[in-house]
């Protein structure tokens, strides 16, 4: 019978792995955590119309990546290809807005992408978001961009830039487009490359094809008609980075994929990773809560890709931390079910216990030891069990000492210096 297969494209995890997959994840989360974002868990599916009204038409993730389907009451349901949008509907219908502001959330999850699938660019991979609305204080954009950094610095990444750049608010934009759209008119294109810039013409920057790349590098840029205000907020911001020893590029070619970016915008590039170099991006968006039928609201947020940044780390050849260790491994000879009341008393505890399964002799039940990692490892045979001592191996050191069954808990606890930090 043929094997099944994963689907194409899309990105997993499992042990060895999976462990650190798991830290790169858990070192983003506690940095959002420790900037007072909380947790945000939300459907991987939402209404169509969301992601087309939030993302926008014009780009490639609503025009051609999204996995669109019926569902069988007839709705028109999308698999959610980015997070912001689906957390603005959540703050909308539930009236989080009618709270404390700014509201500081972060979501991790899969998302979904119908892209051509190559190293680094999955159908479904994972991101951690966070996103704060309800503000448009630019020490905002600051804090959220310091959240990435402080993750990137925790994993030990060199080699990833931060690019930023401003697309202006709703004055910028009204004179930048329309000196944006005369260029265009003099300039000629496929009618499908017209009609994209039609929706939005800041999508033509970001066309990969290298005449249409020469025609707009000689387009107004918009970085050079920020508003008075625009400006002065994205001095603060660049001047704040520079305080907090944040390094940063301007990019003024920078357009986002994703249309509802005004502001502050940013993306952290990785050197190492090829043409899929981007670990993470996002920045402010003035119009998407109004857009989407709630108040006039601005927020910030980035999404960072997992699948990029373990990746990134592992170019780097950082030997990252597993943060999943076992503490002791227990080989019990006979049935072993007292060896089992053993470990459940001691995972009790808090301490990480595995133990052989099925019928291991003593030689079988020893490898296994050996090959699961573990810190410490006792054999618990009938004698053991009579006697109430065992003895306890360091698996490292290989030196053994007695230790009576009832002080094992404490004797572990006791010696395992980093016990009950599961960073
Ligand atoms: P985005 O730039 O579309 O932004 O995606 C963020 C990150 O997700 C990318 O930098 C990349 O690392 C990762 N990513 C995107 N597509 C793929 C893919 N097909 N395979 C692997 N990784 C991928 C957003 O999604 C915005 N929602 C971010 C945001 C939040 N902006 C404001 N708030």
């Amino acid at each position: 019978m043929a094997k099944f297969q994963a689907p194409k494209g899309v990105s997993e995890y499992y042990p060895d792995r999976s462990i650190y997959f798991d830290y790169v994840r858990s070192c983003i989360i506690e940095s959002a955590q420790s900037s007072g974002y909380e947790l945000m868990e939300l459907p991987i599916y939402e209404d169509t119309e969301l992601f087309r009204r939030g993302v926008g038409e014009s780009t490639d993730v609503v025009s051609k990546e999204m996995f669109t389907f019926e569902d069988r009451g007839g709705r028109s349901i999308t698999l959610r290809p980015e997070g912001t949008a689906g957390v603005m509907r959540a703050v909308i219908e539930h009236n989080l807005d009618r709270g404390q502001l700014p509201i500081k959330v972060y979501y991790s999850g899969a998302f979904f992408r119908a892209e051509r699938p190559q190293a680094g660019r999955y159908r479904q991979f994972y991101q951690v978001g966070i996103e704060a609305i309800g503000s448009s204080d630019p020490r905002i954009d600051v804090e959220v961009i310091a959240v990435a950094h402080r993750a990137f610095k925790k994993l030990g990444l060199k080699r990833y830039r931060l690019e930023i750049t401003s697309l202006g608010d709703l004055e910028t934009r009204e004179i930048y487009l329309t000196k944006l759209r005369a260029y265009i008119e003099t300039i000629s294109l496929d009618e499908e490359t017209y009609a994209r810039g039609a929706i939005n013409p800041l999508r033509l920057f970001d066309d990969k094809r290298d005449e249409i790349r020469l025609l707009m590098s000689q387009a107004p840029l918009l970085l050079d008609h920020l508003s008075d205000e625009s400006q002065r907020e994205f001095e603060f911001v660049k001047s704040l980075l520079l305080k907090l020893g944040i390094d940063f590029e301007i990019n003024s070619h920078m357009v986002r994929g994703l249309d509802y970016y005004t502001g502050t915008a940013f993306e952290f590039v990785h050197d190492e990773l090829g043409a899929q170099s981007g670990i993470g991006g996002g920045g402010r968006y003035d119009g998407l809560m109004a857009q989407l039928g709630g108040q006039e609201l601005s927020g910030i947020g980035f999404g960072l890709g997992l699948d990029r940044i373990l990746l990134a780390c592992e170019a780097e050849g950082i030997a990252l931390p597993s943060g999943f260790e076992l503490d002791l491994y227990i080989v019990p000879l006979g049935t072993g079910n007292e060896a089992l009341i053993i470990a459940e008393e001691l995972r009790g505890r808090g301490l990480r216990v595995d133990l052989a399964f099925g019928d291991k002799a003593l030689k079988g039940g020893m490898k296994s030891a050996d090959r699961s990692g573990a810190k410490y490892s006792v054999v618990l045979g009938a004698d053991e069990l009579a006697s109430g001592s065992i003895q306890l191996k360091e698996m490292e050191t290989g030196v053994i000492s007695s230790v009576t069954l009832s002080a094992l808990a404490n004797e572990l606890i006791e010696r395992i210096s980093n016990f009950g930090d599961f960073s």
